[in-house]
This record gives structure tokens, C-alpha cells and sequence, in this order.
């Protein structure tokens, strides 16, 4: 399987997809929004991407299955899955702000191979496939070499529909406020990952993500040189609904304190 190649297709595939997407992005009005749950909405432009991305998909490996966030298609691949989310930050594309993006990762049985997370407000396409350096639109990217927890910008996600462990989360919210640069909450998990990424954060945590929000960003850090877990330490963080992702050299100080608080 010539991953390079596929990876090529799929990043000019959210490209196209891409451009529809910002084409709509002053069409959207309060009709146009549909509430899935608690605070959590989708568009026809989120559904119309997905099928867009699934349609191109399915030429570019025939044999592969899905797992997409908008269920356009469900079956799944002996081999090879697709895990999509056509547009990760639709609350941001609704209000008008950014950043939004399309994530793509090609899964081959239960490990991630190829990812593509396509930030549309900047026009930042990164990705990467199994075996190469990690690029942000052709120029290779590392995670940052930021030293220690105080040195480090911090990203996560504030829990909006999840409260379950939202007392937890405050600790840890206020431990980072007060024992780092900076906490940030852009909005949109797969753009968090590829920041950390290309070293624009030192880190990222969050808990109640799906496959779909984490697979190719995660990926990319890794690839970039960076360290992804669960918030045990261990591996469960694509279907595990909790992510820490960091550069390689605060990831141990990290994870302890985001275990601290979070894994009881
Ligand atoms: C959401 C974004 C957000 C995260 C949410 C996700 P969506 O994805 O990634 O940053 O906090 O949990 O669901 O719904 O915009 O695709
Ligand atoms: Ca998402
Ligand atoms: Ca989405």
C-alpha cells in the first residue's frame, strides 16, 4: 500500500471538501442548526462534508470501512477503517469564529497508519503517515522542546455536556492556571492535537472526546515526536474518551499531575 500516495489524495480531498465548507460559512442560520444532544449541534454542511469525504474515500480504497461521526456510512473493513470527522468544531463554524477542520485517519486493525487534520481558518493542513516525519502544508514540523510544566501553553476542552468529572477538571484547571503560561480552549480537539504537534502548545488534555476528534491529530503528534496516553499513562486514548497528548521532554511531569486529578 503506497501510504504517501494515499496520504496526498486525502489531504487534496479536504481541500476540496475544505472550500465547500467555507463557502458556507456565512449561509448558516439558526433554522440550518440541528441539536444532537446536550449542547451539541451539527449542520447540513457537516453532513454534506461527510458524504463528500465518504464518496471520495471509498474510490481512494475500495476495501476500507468507516467510522464516521455523522453516520453517513457504518460498515466496517476487515482491515482498514477510516475514522472521519468532516467537521471538528462546528460550534466555533456556527458563531463564526475559528478554527474548524477536517480530520481523516486511516486505521489498519487497531493501529493508526495515516492522518490528515485540515485547520480551514488558516489554511493549515498537517499530516503524516506510518514511518514519516509529520508536515504542516509541506514543511516537516516537531513538537516544541519546552522543558518543564511552567514553561508549557496548555490546551483542553471544557466539558459542555459531560459534568461527570467536572470537579476534577477545575483542579486540574486551576492547578495549570496557576503553574503554567496558559490555558487555551480553542474549540476544535483536532486542531489542540496538531498544535501540540508543530509546538505551538507544549500540551493538551481532555476527557469525553470520540474516535473521531482524536485519531488523526493524535497521530500526528506522535509522529512529530511527541507522546500520547490515556489518563492512566496507558493507550486507550482513541475509544477511551481521554486524551493527554505532549512534547516528549514535560509528558511524564504532565501526565502525573492530569493523573493526579483526573484518574480516580
Ligand atoms: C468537538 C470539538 C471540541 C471538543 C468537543 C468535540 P465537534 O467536536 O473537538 O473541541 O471539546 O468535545 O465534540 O462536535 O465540533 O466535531
Ligand atoms: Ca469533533
Ligand atoms: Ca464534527
Amino acid at each position: 500500500m503506497y501510504l504517501e500516495k494515499i496520504c496526498e489524495q486525502v489531504v487534496s480531498l479536504t481541500k476540496n471538501v475544505g472550500e465547500f465548507i467555507l463557502s458556507e460559512k456565512n449561509n448558516i442560520k439558526a433554522k440550518n442548526i440541528e441539536t444532537k444532544g446536550l449542547h451539541d449541534f451539527v449542520t447540513y454542511v457537516d453532513k454534506k462534508s461527510e458524504e463528500q469525504i465518504v464518496k471520495r474515500l471509498s474510490e481512494i480504497l475500495p476495501e476500507a470501512g468507516f467510522i464516521a461521526e455523522e453516520g453517513t456510512a457504518t460498515e466496517k473493513g476487515e482491515k482498514y477503517n477510516w475514522i472521519i470527522d468532516p467537521l471538528d468544531g462546528t460550534t466555533n463554524f456556527i458563531h463564526g469564529i475559528t478554527p474548524f477542520a477536517i480530520s481523516i485517519a486511516l486505521m489498519e486493525d487497531d493501529k493508526i497508519i495515516m492522518g490528515v487534520v485540515n485547520e480551514l481558518g488558516l489554511k493549515e493542513c498537517f499530516y503524516a503517515w506510518k514511518g514519516s516525519p509529520a508536515y504542516l502544508n509541506g514543511e516537516k514540523i516537531k513538537v516544541s522542546e519546552n522543558k518543564t510544566v511552567d514553561e508549557s501553553l496548555i490546551a483542553t476542552g471544557f466539558p459542555y455536556y459531560d459534568y461527570k468529572r467536572i470537579k476534577p477538571f477545575m483542579g486540574s484547571l486551576e492547578y495549570f492556571m496557576q503553574n503554567s503560561r496558559g490555558v487555551r480552549r480553542l474549540g476544535s480537539a483536532a486542531t489542540d492535537l496538531v498544535y501540540v504537534a508543530c509546538g505551538r502548545f507544549e500540551a493538551f488534555y481532555e476527557y469525553s472526546l470520540s474516535p473521531w476528534d482524536v485519531a488523526a491529530g493524535a497521530f500526528i503528534v506522535q509522529q512529530a515526536g511527541g507522546l500520547v496516553c490515556d489518563f492512566k499513562g496507558e493507550d486507550n486514548y482513541i475509544f477511551g474518551r481521554e486524551i493527554i497528548a505532549s512534547n516528549s521532554t514535560i509528558y511524564n511531569d504532565f501526565l502525573m499531575i492530569v493523573k493526579q486529578y483526573m484518574d480516580n
